[in-house]
């Protein structure tokens, strides 16, 4: 299959780039979409066989549920059912982020089909701010099923060259909306009812921070033991080795925790690029990649870390030594990333 890329350059290509991109998704095919967080691969959430085609071209297994995107704010009584107890909490998050990067889990009612739930009670749904991505589902008008657009197991693609080199001849269409402006893949809560307030649980750390959700509840973020989700696969939406580039990837707590290994090709992912911090001088690192140059912005590095990381997955080394990040802000999210990522799988 030849793989297009449609551009988005002018109003005439983006009306095209739309135009193509819904005729796709009416006719039951696939299309790489751009999202504010990372490039996503979309199909009619209502349509099953068009489904299965997501799950084939990312060569995802079947247990593992999709995120559905809704046209509008309201779609989510259309498809969920929310429990009287949490409409209060869920309403309020859905009026302050959405369109945005949060992901709730909620109910699902009888019309999500099976395959995109894996057939889950529940169903993972959120409203996309990209501009193209929002006019693409105004037109289509019904949700659309949309992971992130990787292969299994890989990086995901924060630009629509990253969806290429891993989807290329396996899809119709990549529509190119620019690099993702958050970068990092949405925040995924789940509100429960608790004592004195709503508890949100976050299940995946992401652009949505812990800081923000604070007004809206008590928030649990849990450190999930990897050790034991990698011997539970099973556990959908919990897989920990996950993100993983094919270089192999260590994530460092202090500079003394590297002890190179003669003869091997490391490169550095750090953080802001400093020698003070100790890890540049460290060593004569073939490669380093600098998340947020100078005093450092954990969100600058946020939509930053999938696009260095893929830089330093392509050049052949031997092992990426990754620099820990501050842990606050999207910082959780880049540190959960990075532990995964360093699972031996
Ligand atoms: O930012 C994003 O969320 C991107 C863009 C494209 O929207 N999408 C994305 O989708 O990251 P995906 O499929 O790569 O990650 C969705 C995660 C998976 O880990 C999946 O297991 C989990 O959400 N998930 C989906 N439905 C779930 C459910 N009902 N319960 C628990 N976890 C669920
Ligand atoms: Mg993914």
């Amino acid at each position: 299959m030849l793989t297009e890329i449609a551009d988005t350059q002018s109003e005439e290509a983006t009306r095209e780039a739309v135009h193509r991109a819904v005729s796709l998704l009416q006719a039951g095919d696939i299309a790489a979409l751009p999202t504010e967080t990372v490039y996503g691969l979309a199909a009619d959430a209502l349509n099953p066989p068009a489904v299965e085609k997501i799950f084939q071209a990312k060569q995802r297994p079947y247990f593992d549920p999709l995120i559905v995107h809704l046209p509008h704010k309201n779609s989510y009584a259309e498809f969920t059912l929310v429990p009287e107890e949490v409409k209060k909490p869920i309403i309020q998050l859905i009026e302050t982020f959405w369109p945005g990067p949060l992901t709730l889990i909620l109910p699902r009612k009888p019309v999500i089909p099976d395959v995109v739930t894996g057939g889950l009670a529940t169903v993972a749904v959120r409203m996309c701010q990209h501009p193209i991505f929002h006019r693409i589902i105004k037109n289509f008008g019904g949700p659309v099923a949309a992971p992130s657009a990787n292969r299994f197991g890989c990086l995901s693609p924060t630009s629509a060259d990253a969806v290429m080199r891993q989807l290329e001849g396996r899809i119709p269409l990549i529509v190119d909306g620019g690099a993702c402006g958050r970068g990092l893949e949405s925040t995924i809560v789940r509100v429960t009812d608790g004592e004195a307030k709503p508890q949100i649980e976050i299940l995946r750390p992401g652009p949505v921070t812990v800081e923000e959700l604070k007004p809206f509840g008590k928030v649990i973020l849990t450190e999930h033991n990897l050790e034991v989700e990698k011997s539970n696969p099973e556990a959908p939406g919990m897989l920990a080795h996950h993100y993983a580039p094919s270089t192999p990837l260590r994530l460092l707590n202090s500079p003394r925790d590297f002890t190179p290994e003669e003869g091997k090709r490391y490169g550095l992912l750090s953080y802001r690029g400093q020698e003070k911090d100790g890890y540049i001088d460290l060593y004569h690192w073939e490669e380093i990649r600098v998340l947020s140059p100078g005093s450092g912005r954990i969100a600058e590095a946020g939509i930053r870390f999938f696009h260095m990381l893929n830089q330093l997955d392509q050049m052949g080394l031997d092992e990426i030594v990754a620099e820990p990040v501050p842990d606050r802000g999207v910082g959780k999210a880049i540190l959960e990333k990075l532990r995964k990522a360093a699972i031996k799988g």
